[in-house]
């Protein structure tokens, strides 16, 4: 995998919280491996919700899942004219605008935790069809211990 499609998938996981996840057979970096807020998130967004993200990303008292429900309450915060600005994950702008809708109204709704997002954004997901649901990223495969999230 290039550097860039990388980028673009950490990218994307903050998009639509963890829409890879939602896929069924996730996988994410081992504890210890949480992934630095990508530099292109860091261009986009207002400097004390970058402060306020590098703390997180960089806490290791935090859990995988704590860190998950910490960032996504601050982006849920953000306004939508910043949310615009975040490049989606590859495949995303492919799908039907009305998809594309609801995946982003699950995932800036303030008012639901990220583990609920990520429970939506798999029913929509799943209830794609097989042509559509192969435009996002492929499942990333997640150590034994977060099967549970998905
Ligand atoms: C979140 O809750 C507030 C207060 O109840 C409500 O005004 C708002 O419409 C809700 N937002 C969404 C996206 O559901």
């Amino acid at each position: 995998m290039t550097q860039s499609k990388k980028m673009m998938m950490v990218i994307g996981f903050y998009v639509v919280a963890l829409m890879a996840v939602a896929f069924g057979a996730p996988q994410m970096p081992p504890p210890g491996a949480f992934p630095p807020l990508p530099r292109e998130l860091e261009q986009v967004l207002p400097a004390d919700a970058v402060e306020k993200l590098k703390a997180i990303h960089g806490d290791t008292s935090l859990g995988f899942k704590e860190k998950h429900e910490k960032i996504d309450q601050i982006m849920s915060a953000l306004p939508t004219d910043i949310l615009d600005k975040i490049p989606p994950p590859p495949g995303f702008a492919q799908l039907p605008e009305d998809i594309q809708q609801k995946l982003k109204a699950i995932n800036r709704n303030p008012n639901i935790s990220w583990e609920e997002k990520q429970k939506q954004t798999k029913v929509v997901i799943e209830g794609l069809p097989p042509h559509l649901r192969h435009l996002l990223p492929p499942p990333m495969p997640l150590p034994p211990r977060f099967r549970s999230f998905a």
